[in-house]
């Protein structure tokens, strides 16, 4: 979707739609000229009682002239005072869904009525709501699917506008939001490519197609590249499948030369059937979201190089399949990580961990200011935390709080667990230095004390969103299906880092 950002006065907008944000604590008065367009009808709910400007509170209507905005969608916001950033995303994807109803082209959002209560990380969120509530995929749709609507593409809303005084001091929010969104749509297309089409290969062509894109340097490795490394735990997760690992390397260099770079880590498992410890048939194919973390680290990438944020990041992304063949990593085999800690594979359907290790073990050559990684880890993370907040582990807890921080304003939140030492036991191996599993107990914390014996002392973060990067959402900017988080709680807090 376009976005682009007006100070036109609203009832001189040429749209088939505008969307009003309401604040109830602000006089619906100031509203009443424009109203007088469609009749009086926000005028005529307020004093029935059914329209009050609260959060869900809304009104439609349609213009009784013949210019200006075709139809009018009024939602309420809450006091202008305490209004967040998230009640305007989800307003504006509101709004999307209304026009995506109508099949409207285009609509535009006023910003004016709450007032001084907007400020910008209000419009970051408009546009954030409007650009992720118009993504689809529909790719792979041809014109003859069975829900018979005869045209399963070529159905998006083109473009959005956003009303509201003045633009120079919005300017900025809204390149911020069309960035942050937009890498979290890139995101959620690549989670959405069935395992078929985003083979680890695939993905690494998709790195260097952005990269290149978005002036970022990149570096993709193979598995020459790997033997070479001593990347045994990575290879030995690809072992059992036909298509060859990657792993991906992205570099931003916007900071000073020479200063430690933020590392981000994301888990690219393109297809995670478990191995030789196969997983059950029932929602296996919901395995082709197991490279969400690398999905969101690649989106994010695309748009601190787009943004060129004044800091130094790199990314990797380690990227397999996790099949099983003749050639298979067995259970009690034992590989030799790249750090030269040995382990002992007590379940093949614990690989992430085993490729996060290498990838993880390979970004400390940087010497790092801090890393962070997300990855779709374990299931224990569900039960744990259900689907609203991703677990948050690491060694450092200032690192921790900022995470807490820009999950929270990107509303992609966060909760932490501990890693004491005590779990680290469950990790011990009577034939190597490690086994990749630590029983059924804190199944999350146990996975993140393996991934921390090779951070070694470099702060270090580590996000498990096995429960949040996809799945069923009532929020109306999503959609169901891929979320693309923690895409822009990362940029949040790369953007944060670089103090912009
Ligand atoms: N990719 C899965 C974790 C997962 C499970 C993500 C459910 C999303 C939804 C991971 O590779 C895995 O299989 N983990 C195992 C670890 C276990 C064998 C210790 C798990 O959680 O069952
Ligand atoms: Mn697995
Ligand atoms: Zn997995």
């Amino acid at each position: 979707m376009d976005l682009t950002l007006s100070s036109t006065a609203p009832e001189a907008v040429e749209t088939p739609l505008m969307a009003v944000l309401v604040a109830s604590d602000r006089p619906f008065e100031d509203l009443s000229g424009f109203d007088a367009q469609f009749g009086g009808v926000l005028g005529r709910a307020a004093a029935l009682g059914d329209f009050r400007g609260r959060t869900g509170d809304r009104v439609a209507g349609h213009h009784r002239g013949t210019d200006g905005p075709r139809r009018v969608l009024y939602l309420g916001v809450g006091a202008s005072g305490s209004l967040t950033p998230e009640t305007v995303r989800c307003a504006a994807g509101e709004a999307v869904r209304f026009a995506e109803g109508r099949r409207l082209p285009s609509l535009a959002l006023s910003l004016v009525h709450p007032g001084p209560g907007v400020k910008a990380r209000h419009v970051q969120a408009a546009t954030e709501g409007m650009v992720l509530a118009a993504w689809r995929f529909d790719e792979l749709k041809s014109r003859a699917g069975p829900d018979g609507d005869g045209d399963g593409r070529g159905r998006l809303l083109r473009s959005g506008l956003i009303v509201g005084a003045p633009p120079h001091a919005w300017d900025e929010a809204v390149r911020f939001g069309r960035a942050f969104a937009s890498a979290e749509n890139l995101a959620r297309t690549l989670q959405a490519t069935p395992g078929n089409l985003a083979t680890p290969s695939r993905l690494a062509d998709e790195a260097v197609r952005l990269a290149a894109d978005s002036g970022l340097q990149c570096e993709v490795l193979g598995p020459a590249e790997m033997e070479e490394q001593g990347m045994g735990a990575l290879l030995s997760v690809a072992r059992g499948s036909d298509e060859e690992p990657r792993l991906i390397v992205l570099e931003h260099h916007g900071g000073d030369a020479g200063a430690a770079p933020l590392v981000l880590v994301g888990k690219g498992l393109t297809f995670d059937a478990g191995g030789i410890s196969i997983k059950p048939a029932r929602g296996m194919e919901k395995m082709k979201y197991d490279m969400s973390g690398g999905a969101a680290v690649l989106g994010a990438m695309r748009a601190i190089g787009e943004l060129d944020l004044p800091v130094n990041v790199k990314a990797v992304v380690p990227s397999s399949e996790n099949l099983l063949n003749g050639s298979a990593t067995k259970p009690g085999d034992v590989v030799r990580s790249r750090l030269g800690k040995t382990i002992e594979v007590i379940n093949t359907d614990a690989e992430g961990r085993l490729i996060l290790a290498d990838a993880l073990d390979y970004a400390l050559g940087w010497e790092p200011a801090a890393i962070v990684d997300c990855a779709t880890l374990t299931g224990a993370c569900v039960v744990a935390l259900g689907h609203h907040r991703a677990a948050l582990l690491g060694n450092d807890e200032e690192l921790l709080g900022e995470l807490r921080d820009a999950g929270d304003l990107a509303a992609e939140p966060c909760w932490p667990l501990p890693l004491d030492d005590e779990y680290r036991k469950q990790l011990l191996s009577e034939v190597a230095d490690l086994k990749n599993v630590g029983g059924r107990p804190a199944g999350t914390i146990t996975a993140a004390c393996f991934l921390s014996e090779f951070v070694g002392q470099t702060p270090w973060a580590h996000l498990d969103i096995a429960g949040t990067a996809y799945g069923k959402t009532k929020k109306p900017y999503l959609r169901n299906g891929p979320a693309g988080r923690p895409c822009r709680l990362l940029l949040e807090w790369v953007r944060a880092r670089a103090g912009v």
